[in-house]
């Protein structure tokens, strides 16, 4: 059987980080016996230099057309500092998002032991954290209506919407997940100040009660959980929350593992499933051959487990990935002193890894 992937390198470090997750990814071709096929296609400041669009009609086809989206990174700092652009890279990626549907973005947080130093937090407060920010992917602030700018430019508005469906279609899968873990659901949100939020609280609540009793469920306001992440990190197991609390949170969170560049995603829903580092394009790193690949190696590994059911592949991949971690083959970003190692030595450690188990 051929496993169609589409492979959207993006901007910054993308290409270099995705092309080090292709390699392992063929390296399991050869080991395991399967075969893939790869797409590429144009997203973000790549595609607007291409065609003017940042997600091109002929990249949602080819999205839809696949089993899988393997996608880099986005953003371009000559857009950046430009506020009167009318279209933006990151565009594309909402863009994407939004028209296939994805509205279940899974941030797994997990520490490795040879990293705890690593972290500027504690050893102590970092001992046992194994969460997953649930974030919802396709509402709230990033996309309601109305949203832009008064007519005499004086005032600038967006909008933070939710409906009932969307907040159950997302706590579901956040509710499932916590059954085969921990079985403790935190809802973050502003209660306390947001309608949207209040809502979120009435309707998690009605689900846990009715669909799932077994699942201990919580609530803490966002800046509460802000502190508690850095506190007391090791007392959530899923974090549900919305979009916007969900983007930062998981930037925060990344702090625990000692890197940004090692935390993976995948977003799932209607549509083909889409897997990508939870880290933007690190402009400043691009073409240096230093950006960190595991989040991107450990994205295609979600893939395999929760697309192509190769959950011996994929365990394969995070084991390469550990022991290169394991081995002290880090990229700078995680060397304190002594000699740090390249994205394409990352890449052919875990290639060899998988070659040779
Ligand atoms: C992320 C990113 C994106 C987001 C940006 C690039 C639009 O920060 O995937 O976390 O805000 O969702
Ligand atoms: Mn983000």
């Amino acid at each position: 059987m051929i496993n169609k992937i589409a492979v959207l390198p993006g901007d910054g470090i993308g290409p270099e980080i995705i092309e080090q997750s292709i390699r392992v990814l063929k390296a399991v071709e050869d080991r395991f016996n399967h075969k893939f096929e790869f797409t590429y296609g144009l997203i973000g400041a790549a595609a607007m230099d291409d065609c003017g669009e940042p997600y091109p009609d002929k990249t949602h086809k080819l999205c839809q057309d696949s089993d899988a989206i393997l996608f880099g990174a986005i953003g371009d700092p000559k857009y950046d500092n430009n506020p009167s652009a009318k279209i933006r890279p990151e565009q594309g990626l909402l863009k994407m998002r939004r028209e296939l549907g994805l509205y279940a973005n899974i941030r797994p947080v997990e520490i490795y032991r040879k990293l705890i130093g690593r972290s500027p937090l504690k050893e102590r407060v970092i001992e046992g954290v194994d969460l997953i920010v649930v974030r919802e992917l396709t509402g709230g602030i990033y996309f309601g209506e109305p949203r832009g700018r008064s007519e005499n430019g004086q005032k600038a508005f967006d909008t933070c919407v939710y409906s009932v469906d969307e907040i159950v279609r997302i706590s579901r899968i956040a509710f499932n997940m916590a059954k085969s873990r921990r079985g403790n659901v935190t809802l973050v949100d502003k209660a306390n100040v947001l309608a949207t939020s209040r809502l979120w609280r009435e309707v998690v609540t009605e689900l846990n009660k009715n669909e799932f009793s077994d699942i201990k469920l919580e609530f803490l306001f966002v800046d509460n959980a802000a502190m508690q992440l850095v506190t007391n990190p090791s007392r959530f197991d899923i974090i549900l929350t919305e979009n916007m609390f969900g983007d930062i949170l998981s930037d925060q969170a990344s702090v625990l593992t000692g890197s940004i560049g090692l935390l993976p995603s995948s977003s799932m829903g209607s549509s083909t499933p889409l897997f990508e580092p939870i880290h933007g394009s690190f402009p400043q790193g691009a073409g240096k051959n230093i950006a960190n690949p595991i989040a991107t190696i450990l994205s295609a590994a979600m893939m395999l487990e929760s697309v192509f059911n190769m959950d011996h592949e994929a365990l394969t991949i995070k084991k390469g990935c550990e022991e290169a971690i394991n081995n002290g083959i880090l990229t700078p970003e995680l060397v304190i002193e002594g000699k740090a190692y390249s994205t394409t030595d990352i890449g052919d450690f875990v290639v060899s890894y998988i070659l040779n188990s």
